[in-house]
């Protein structure tokens, strides 16, 4: 079994999907579980491991998207608020199976870095994706709306100086081919050998 190529296969393959493209149906818990403990083995500096996940499963889904969307009416002056993005956040997770909200906690450690955690915290979601890949289970890492809003990390009990690094939904498509992926430049205009 040639490794190499499965990882760069699985890589390679890795695709955002929109939730709305999902078709509602649950992804098997016992695959859940591989993705969530694939995030363990990301590495971190100092072994501080400061990822943390909030899991929604499918009964619950809806529930990140009624409580992201209630903020979004809570904290945005009644001048720029806009129903369209109310109900936009309201049902995007509708049509998922599962969604993570990643966060990071930061450490007490003497000098470390918070680049460094966050860095830790997105090994630990790419990671998860991979898994999710190679289980034909569609994914996507979004942030906007509420993400960076201080209230938004407080729902989960995170502190001040933590950071949420965005939701992960799970989901299954009708088709699982994924659509080939597009980069703007290959990889040999962003190397410079030294
Ligand atoms: C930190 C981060 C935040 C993202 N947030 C969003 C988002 O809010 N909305 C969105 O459409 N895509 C979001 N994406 C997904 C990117 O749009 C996507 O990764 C990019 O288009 C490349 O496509 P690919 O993931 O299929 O390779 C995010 C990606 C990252 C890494």
């Amino acid at each position: 079994m040639d490794l190499s190529l499965i990882v760069r296969a699985i890589i390679k393959k890795r695709r955002s999907t929109s939730p709305d493209n999902f078709n509602g149906k649950a992804v098997d818990k016992q695959i859940v579980q591989e993705i969530l403990e694939a995030a363990n083995w990301a590495p971190n500096h100092k072994k501080t491991e400061p990822w943390r996940l909030f899991v929604y499963e499918p009964e619950k889904v809806k529930n990140f998207g009624k409580m992201h969307a209630q903020l979004y009416k809570e904290h945005t002056p009644e001048e720029i608020f806009l129903e369209k993005k109310y109900k936009k956040l309201l049902h995007r997770a509708d049509k998922a199976s599962h969604v993570i909200i990643v966060g990071m906690t930061r450490s007490e450690v003497a000098g470390l870095p918070e680049q460094e955690e966050i860095a830790a915290v997105s090994c630990a979601i790419q990671n998860m994706l991979l898994v999710a890949t190679a289980h034909n289970v569609a994914s996507f890492w979004g942030t906007g709306g509420m993400c960076y809003h201080p209230s938004f990390k407080s729902v989960y009990g995170m502190e001040e100086k933590d950071v949420i690094l965005g939701f992960i939904f799970l989901g299954k498509t009708d088709n699982d081919d994924l659509e080939e992926g597009k980069r703007h430049s290959p990889i040999t205009e962003k190397i410079k050998w030294m």
